[in-house]
């Protein structure tokens, strides 16, 4: 069967690589003016006026979408949430007060931030029956797995209120996400380590119950330690959206044909689960551990740098930043910060600084741009607050719903928004005949 895939896959790539240039064609498109960043061609006309599809695996020069929520300027370094810096909102607001901006378009005054914390607060509960889905899942199993069911089942409990053309349906589900995604996240890990489930306590801070609900026993008394308190909102705040990555843009695609917007955010974490994306800080503590020490680093670096070997150098390079991740250097020094603080000496963090300095002078990843990015930090701070490593994604998860929902919203409300449909570049066999199986070679 394994002989019959690869012949398959021989043949495929033989074909792939058998597509001949169809020679070059001069064409004049309409272009956009966005209020910041490159302008952009209009190319929905091109298949009704020329015949023509665009070609753009990895959409590397494509936008899906219009949008007012997150500007990114990859060359600058710079990532505006409704036009104001990370480094702003990271200094002056929590991570509600960045989740009622990103949903609504403005910072709330002190009125409407009590509205909206309220709000979300009343919604922290998730229904009882929730329980008894996780005691389906086995004790070893992911957490994302775990986090990728529940939310999707979080849809079967809110019949009265899943018409997504309702506007008042949209906020209360996505009150409902921004509220629930915490507590869905203790619950997995309190399963996985076989710890009875903490309800919430509203009294205390969205980060605040976070940790309580991860970390409290109904056997003792629990206080919230406010240094990991404020590193948990800043957590929250900088993985709060990020415009059109792999994970929002799956969101939108789910959310394009309808879908409600439970089973589109379980679509979303399906699609952040990955390595390349939200589970880069998983893997770049698998990484470290991997290293072991760091007078293994030099070896490490080369195997990395070897064309012929697919490891990467994890939690470095991203698809838009090519200077710095400006989440990566509030996320530096919060990890410093954390790590004195808490009086934690971890010989990871070791290993940690010695690649970072020895990657930002190598020329392998100097020329290429390869910068340290958000996940090679957090996964430490993560670590130091006494996060297992596989619940690394869920919280970044937990942190992106606000986006991914106030993204969700936004198309949904554009009264011209259509089903996501993109076309291809066909490469398979041409128009051939059945041969019946018994004269098959
Ligand atoms: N280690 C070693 N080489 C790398 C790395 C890396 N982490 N990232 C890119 N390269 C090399 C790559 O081999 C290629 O080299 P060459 O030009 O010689 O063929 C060049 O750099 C360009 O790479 P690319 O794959 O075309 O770049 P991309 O923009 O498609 O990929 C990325 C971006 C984030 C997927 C990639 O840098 C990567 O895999 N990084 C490690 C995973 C990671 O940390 N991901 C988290 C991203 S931040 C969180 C989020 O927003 O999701």
């Amino acid at each position: 069967m394994a002989n019959i895939i690869r012949q398959k896959a021989n043949s495929q790539k033989q074909q792939q690589e058998a597509v001949k240039s169809a020679g070059d064609i001069t064409l004049t498109l309409p272009t956009y003016k966005g209020t910041m960043g490159p302008n952009v061609a209009d190319v929905q006309a091109l298949y009704k006026d020329h015949g023509i599809f665009t070609f753009d695996p990895g959409f590397m020069s494509t936008g899906s979408c219009q949008s007012a929520i997150t500007f990114i300027d990859g060359d600058l370094g710079q990532l505006l949430y409704r036009g104001y810096p990370i480094d702003q909102l990271a200094e002056n607001c929590t991570f509600l007060e960045t989740c009622s901006l990103l949903m609504n378009g403005e910072l709330p005054n002190k009125t409407e931030l009590e509205e909206f914390e309220n709000i979300v607060t009343q919604h922290t509960m998730v229904n009882e029956q929730v329980r008894t889905f996780y005691s389906g899942f086995r004790a070893d199993a992911h957490p994302m797995a775990i986090l990728c069911g529940a939310t999707g089942a979080l849809a079967s409990f809110y019949h009265d209120s899943l018409d997504i053309n309702n506007p008042d349906h949209r906020e209360i589900s996505a009150i409902r996400l921004i509220a629930k995604m915490p507590t869905l996240t203790a619950m997995a890990y309190k399963h996985s380590i076989g710890q009875p489930f903490m309800y919430p306590d509203n009294s205390l801070s969205f980060a605040g119950n976070f940790l309580r609900m991860m970390f409290a026993v109904p056997a003792e008394e629990y206080k919230v330690n406010p240094i990991v308190e404020r590193a948990m909102d800043l957590i929250f705040i900088l993985h709060a959206d990020h415009e059109q990555n792999a994970s929002t843009s799956t969101v939108r695609l789910a959310g394009s044909s309808g879908a409600n917007p439970f089973t589109c955010i379980a679509a979303g974490i399906a699609s952040l689960w990955g390595p390349a994306h939200g589970g880069a800080n998983e893997a770049v503590l698998d990484m470290l551990a991997e290293v072991g020490s760091v007078e293994n680093i030099p070896a490490y670096i080369e195997k990395v740098k070897d064309k012929a070997n697919p490891t990467r150098l994890m939690g470095f390079g991203h698809r838009v930043y090519k200077n710095f991740d400006p989440r990566a250097t509030l996320m530096r020094k919060t990890c410093h910060e954390v790590l004195g603080d808490l009086g934690i000496n971890d010989p990871m963090l070791d290993i940690a600084m010695e690649l970072e300095r020895i990657a930002l002078e190598d020329p392998y990843f100097v020329d290429r741009k390869l910068y340290p990015n958000v996940d090679f930090y957090s996964g430490i701070i993560l670590r130091a607050i006494g996060i297992p490593t596989n619940m690394f994604t869920c919280i970044f998860a937990l942190s992106r719903t606000v986006g991914w929902i106030s993204h969700w919203m936004e198309m949904i409300a554009e009264p011209t928004q259509k089903i996501g449909r993109p076309r291809q570049l066909y490469t398979g066999a041409t128009e051939r005949n059945v041969t019946p199986l018994k004269k098959r070679k």
